[in-house]
């Protein structure tokens, strides 16, 4: 099929690639010259497992292209909208304004057919406006809300064998499920649920599954606070509520909280819209969901200060980790960032690492120090903070890091490392939760 995608961010580009994988003919279009120059040159402009091989196959097979010109999506049957909605400054809300610009955008070049294609999260109420905006000036073309759930570190995955399908249509629009049947048939035909609904419930899930992921990993941090309070360990309690089929052992280890461009967006995103429908009390939890996130970094920064004897100030305090999570570059709402930038405000000499982030992390945190090498790091520190879970990290051997610091203190902000492997290493050690 002809499919064109607008917007090439972390959703877009994949989603461009794994259409052009999965051998449609594809053009990405992004109004980011050094963006689509990056792409069609086959560089993605930030760091995912798996996208440079099929995004250079995809280029130089020529089924996929990129542009700054929409006009280049013309002719296409299938556009997909993939352009961010990021937090607004004031409300919280989600700002739909690059959605519409590229929508409006898009409508002169609509064909006899085409089918419009949402991807990006929006407010629940936005598709059928755009549809009704269709239906009045385009009304040969059609419109359907089709979530994505992809996580960073595992886009492509995702995109090309997804958990499930979501089609949001208009009532009795049996032919725009039927086009996003034609271009998923791969993941159909492996068996991929698929679930053909409203264009409000549509949205609804993608906002209801992260509004839930978040809920289990704040629920899991109230543990952890409770388990500091009584000498419990989080760790032993989620692995043994995590046996029971209906609570499931994902998604709840405990430590600096969740980042990311997602989770802590869609949440206050899905507060504001439930506010202004009138159902700010049903959804207050989500605030609380919220507030126990951020305070995990605060409970970090608490235990670091106190680690040190009551104060930060000229102490070196390495901190592993810039990222919102491991195998991703993405450092945007990372708690591991914001847990170094607050040590550094408290008079710590921090030194921040990381095997893929330092370079978003130093346009973000200019003001911080970094360095490219974990060694380099750790050597004289008076304390190391493990902030995100990178699989060098989860490795370290306290041996050897314990050779090169100035003192053995260790805060463990993932749970992911052996209390009693780096006690016995001679090693103060303290994690989230754990005893
Ligand atoms: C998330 C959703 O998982 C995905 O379906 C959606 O499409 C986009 O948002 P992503 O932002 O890539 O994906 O990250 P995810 O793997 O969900 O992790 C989110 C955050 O939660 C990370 O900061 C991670 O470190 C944290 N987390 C995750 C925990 O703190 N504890 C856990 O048990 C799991």
């Amino acid at each position: 099929m002809r499919i064109s995608v607008i917007g090439c961010g972390y959703l877009g580009a994949v989603h461009a690639s794994a259409m052009a994988e999965l051998g449609h003919d594809v053009v990405g279009i992004d109004v980011d010259e050094s963006k689509v120059a990056a792409l069609a040159a086959g560089r993605p402009p930030f760091y995912e497992p798996g996208l440079p091989e099929i995004l250079a196959s995809a280029t130089a097979s020529g089924r996929l292209r990129f542009s700054t010109d929409i006009a280049d999506a013309a002719g296409a049957e299938v556009h997909f909208l993939a352009v961010g909605t990021p937090q607004a400054a004031d409300t919280g809300a989600a700002d739909v304004s690059h959605v519409d610009a590229a929508f409006a955008a898009l409508l002169p070049h609509l064909v006899e057919g085409a089918l419009v294609v949402g991807k990006s999260t929006v407010p629940v109420g936005t598709a059928a406006r755009l549809a009704d905006r269709l239906a009045a000036e385009a009304g040969h073309a059609s419109l359907a809300w089709n979530p994505e759930f992809l996580r960073e570190g595992f886009a492509v995955k995702d995109t090309l064998a997804p958990d499930r399908l979501v089609y949001g249509v208009a009532k009795g629009d049996d032919h725009a499920a039927s086009v996003l049947d034609h271009v998923y048939r791969a993941a159909i035909e492996a068996g991929t649920p698929r679930i053909v609904t409203d264009y409000a419930t549509a949205e609804l899930v993608k906002v209801a599954a992260n509004a839930f992921l978040a809920t289990k990993i704040s629920f899991i941090n109230a543990m952890s606070e409770i388990a500091d309070a009584t000498g419990a360990d989080v760790t032993a309690l989620a692995d043994a509520i995590g046996h029971d089929a209906r609570i499931g052992r994902r998604f709840l280890n405990a430590g600096v909280g969740f980042g990311g461009g997602c989770l802590p967006k869609d949440i206050r995103g899905f507060t504001a819209r439930a506010e202004e429908l009138g159902l700010g009390e049903t959804f207050a939890f989500l605030a609380e969901v919220d507030a126990i996130n951020l305070r995990q970094r605060r409970r970090v920064v608490d235990l670091a200060v106190a680690d040190l004897g009551g104060s930060a100030i000229g102490k070196k305090v390495a901190v592993l980790g810039v990222t919102f999570k491991p195998d991703s570059d993405d450092v945007r709402d990372s708690p591991a960032l914001d847990i170094a930038a607050s040590l550094q405000e408290l008079g710590a000499d921090v030194v921040a690492t990381d095997p893929e982030g330092i370079e978003n992390a130093r346009e973000r945190r200019p003001g911080l120090r970094y360095a490219s090498t974990m060694r380099e790091a750790l050597s004289g520190a008076d304390l190391v903070i493990l902030a995100t879970e990178w699989n060098e990290y989860r490795t370290l051997d306290p041996e050897a890091a314990g050779r090169l610091v100035g003192e053995r203190r260790v805060i463990d902000g993932r749970n992911v490392l052996d209390p009693a492997a780096w006690r016995a290493a001679g090693w103060r050690y303290r994690g989230i939760g754990r005893p």
